[in-house]
């Protein structure tokens, strides 16, 4: 999929041509970068993995032509986030994409509480430091600039089994809508980008098989397109059609049959479970 010309024109025309992408080493967030770097932007690239960004990069210049900057670190450390403000200090950023986030999966109780909150400050504390100082520097800029937030179909809800990861999606979702109105005024465009199972490095990571799922490919072109046009996107058919077939059900019942789909994402755990209890 491409981006259409005339989107193309108006992110040029509308935003300055530094695109900030981050975790673009792999899944939705390299998908956005290749996507931007096509389109002839220039990127900021981030991610933990050193070689996968270098790869990125020579891959952006060989491809496109298209100059980019890769920074690594952890957005979970508040010292990696202050080096990437530091590095990019210099560029007027047009559209600044904080995608960076990473999901658990299975039963609270028996989750490691170390790695919940460390996905906290990943997905929340990390996105809203970022908002803020992307925010401020957008508002000083001669044409403003974008922020995307990368929310989830699990935002609109409670999910059993994966309460943490779908209260942090809840909380960019929440966030992302306010700061759509509040900034609209002082010239700055919000996006929260909300998909559903899209097939990238999540879900092994997260512990979830799902059944069904998205390729990046299939949702980085909608993103690209909602941004300035709207305020939050439901990218791709299958999400659209996930989300809308829940949009009438009352929350409670939502939350019960989002249990449910989850619990089968993590069958897997508990069926790992009974069979080390079986053998001893
Ligand atoms: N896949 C889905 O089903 C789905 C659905 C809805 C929303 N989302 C959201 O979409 C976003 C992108 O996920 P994805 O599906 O593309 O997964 P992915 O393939 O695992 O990509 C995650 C990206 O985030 C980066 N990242 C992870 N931890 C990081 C950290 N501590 N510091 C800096 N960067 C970090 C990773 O880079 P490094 O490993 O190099 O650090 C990678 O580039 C996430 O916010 C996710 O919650 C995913």
């Amino acid at each position: 999929m491409k981006i259409a010309q005339k989107t193309i024109k108006r992110l040029k025309s509308n935003y300055h041509e530094w695109v900030l992408v981050t975790g673009a080493t792999s899944g939705i967030g390299r998908e956005l970068a290749l996507k931007f770097g096509e389109a002839g932007f220039k990127l900021i690239i981030t991610g933990r993995r050193g070689m996968e960004l270098e790869a990125l990069s020579a891959h952006l210049s060989d491809e496109y032509n298209t100059e980019s900057i890769p920074v690594q670190g952890d957005l979970s450390i508040i010292e990696d986030v202050n080096k990437l403000f530091s590095e990019v200090s210099h560029l007027n950023i047009g559209i600044a994409i904080l995608n960076a986030g990473f999901g658990t999966s299975g039963k609270f109780r028996a989750s490691n509480i170390e790695q919940e909150v460390n996905m906290l400050d990943l997905n929340c504390k990390a996105v809203l430091i970022m908002a803020h100082h992307f925010a401020n520097k957008m508002k000083a800029q001669p044409k403003k600039g974008a922020i995307v937030f990368m929310s989830s179909m699990v935002a609109f809800q409670g999910v059993p089994n994966a309460a943490n990861y779908a209260a942090t999606k809840a909380y960019v979702q929440s966030f992302s809508e306010a700061l759509a109105v509040e900034l609209k005024s002082e010239g700055i465009d919000v996006l929260s980008a909300a998909p559903g199972p899209v097939a990238s490095g999540f879900a092994e990571r997260a512990d979830m098989k799902m059944d069904m799922s998205l390729s990046p490919e299939q949702i980085g072109v909608p993103i690209i397109e909602a941004i300035g046009s709207r305020s939050t996107v439901l990218p791709g058919f299958l999400t659209k059609l996930l989300v809308y077939n829940l949009r009438m059900t009352p929350r409670w019942a939502k939350v019960q049959i989002m249990g449910k789909v989850m619990g089968g994402f993590t069958k897997h755990q508990r069926s790992l479970v009974q069979g080390t209890m079986s053998k001893s």
